[in-house]
């Protein structure tokens, strides 16, 4: 077995709904500032008696009931989050008890937004070297915990949601490739700073955000990492059929799209009703495009993220 290959997708949003309207409300902004800067007009809350595995769980059985098999079929599970439910154990590990999997290696990690990019890297390549034959690989966040919600620079952006896809071990394509960066310099542009210690949060606990500096960054290292995925693959543009990026601002997306060559036909796009919902965006806009029907199989996908650390990344999958 050479590759991994996506049998399945879920994806699960709150049912709760913040529109630009219900935020003209909380701070000093306006829907017209919002949709022209975004592109994002609602975003999907958790409710209060939710936690980031609910989101994960909901996602993760769509992706098991798509794929056709059962959760004790799994030998891998990997939750991409910021925003765990506890300190330990891992989200996967407390989703791994719901879904009743006992055995398989279990695992969080961490890379914020770009985390879905970055854990369907180390689950393809856990496949590839024969350590795993099927995965389930989660990106699942409540944002919204996080978010001040009296700061207009950053509340108008994030929303709640969780994004699964089932891998499973293949002689046919599948994944591609995978390209993972990070740069550590730039990790006071996005952060929340808080420590615990002491059995207490010591530090700002919200959201801080550059969001200029991040919007250049940003659209620097998608627009490398897309060229430097179509190199290392030896294709060019016209090869993808579809661009499924991170839902962070649509206009970061028509920048990668355009660097592309790409038409906004070929792009995915959730933002608008998603919001940012870090590493759950690119799952989400994944699976709403698989059911859709937009996606079809044998055709060329482009995954990117870019998120907090800062991380960036790309997936290249024969789906
Ligand atoms: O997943 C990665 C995570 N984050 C991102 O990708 C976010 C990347 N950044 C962005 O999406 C954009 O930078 C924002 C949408 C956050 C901001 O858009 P911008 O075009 O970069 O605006 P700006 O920060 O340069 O601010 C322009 C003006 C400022 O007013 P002054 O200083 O020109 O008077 C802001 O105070 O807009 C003001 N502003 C707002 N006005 C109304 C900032 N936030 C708001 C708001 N409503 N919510």
């Amino acid at each position: 077995m050479s590759y991994s290959r996506i049998i399945g997708t879920g994806g699960y949003l709150p049912e709760k709904i913040l529109t630009n309207a219900d935020l003209e409300a909380m701070v000093d902004t306006s829907d017209q500032w919002i949709l022209e800067r975004t592109g994002i007009h609602s975003r999907h809350l958790a409710a209060e008696d939710q936690d980031t595995c609910d989101l994960a769980e909901n996602a993760a059985r769509l992706a098991l009931a798509a794929a056709e098999i059962e959760a004790s079929d799994l030998d891998l599970i990997i939750v991409a989050t910021t925003t765990p439910d506890r300190i330990f154990p891992s989200t996967a590990c407390l989703l791994q008890a719901r879904l009743g999997v006992h055995g398989a290696t279990a695992f969080d990690i961490q890379a914020v937004c770009s985390g879905f990019i970055y854990a369907l890297s180390i689950a393809d390549k856990f496949i590839k070297t024969g350590a795993a034959r099927r995965a389930l690989v989660i990106g699942a966040e409540i944002f919204s915990r996080m978010v001040n919600w009296t700061d207009r620079n950053t509340c108008i952006l994030f929303g709640d949601g969780a994004g699964a896809v089932v891998l499973e071990a293949s002689d046919e394509p599948g994944i591609l490739s995978t390209h993972l960066h990070a740069d550590g310099a730039y990790k006071d542009m996005l952060t929340v700073p808080a420590t615990v210690a002491d059995g207490r949060l010591n530090g700002d606990g919200f959201v801080k955000m550059q969001g200029n500096e991040v919007f250049k960054f940003a659209v620097k290292v998608l627009n490398s990492v897309v060229k430097e995925i179509l190199a290392d693959n030896q294709l060019d543009e016209s090869a993808i059929d579809w661009l499924v990026p991170h839902q962070a601002n649509i206009r970061i997306i028509n920048a990668t799209a355009k660097k592309l060559k790409l038409p906004m036909e070929k792009v995915v796009v959730t933002v608008p009703t998603h919001g940012n919902t870090s590493a759950a965006s690119v799952p989400l806009a994944l699976d709403v495009a698989v059911r859709d029907g937009r996606i079809q199989r044998g055709q060329i996908l482009l995954l990117e993220a870019v998120g907090g650390g800062f991380t960036w990344g790309a997936v290249l999958v024969k789906y």
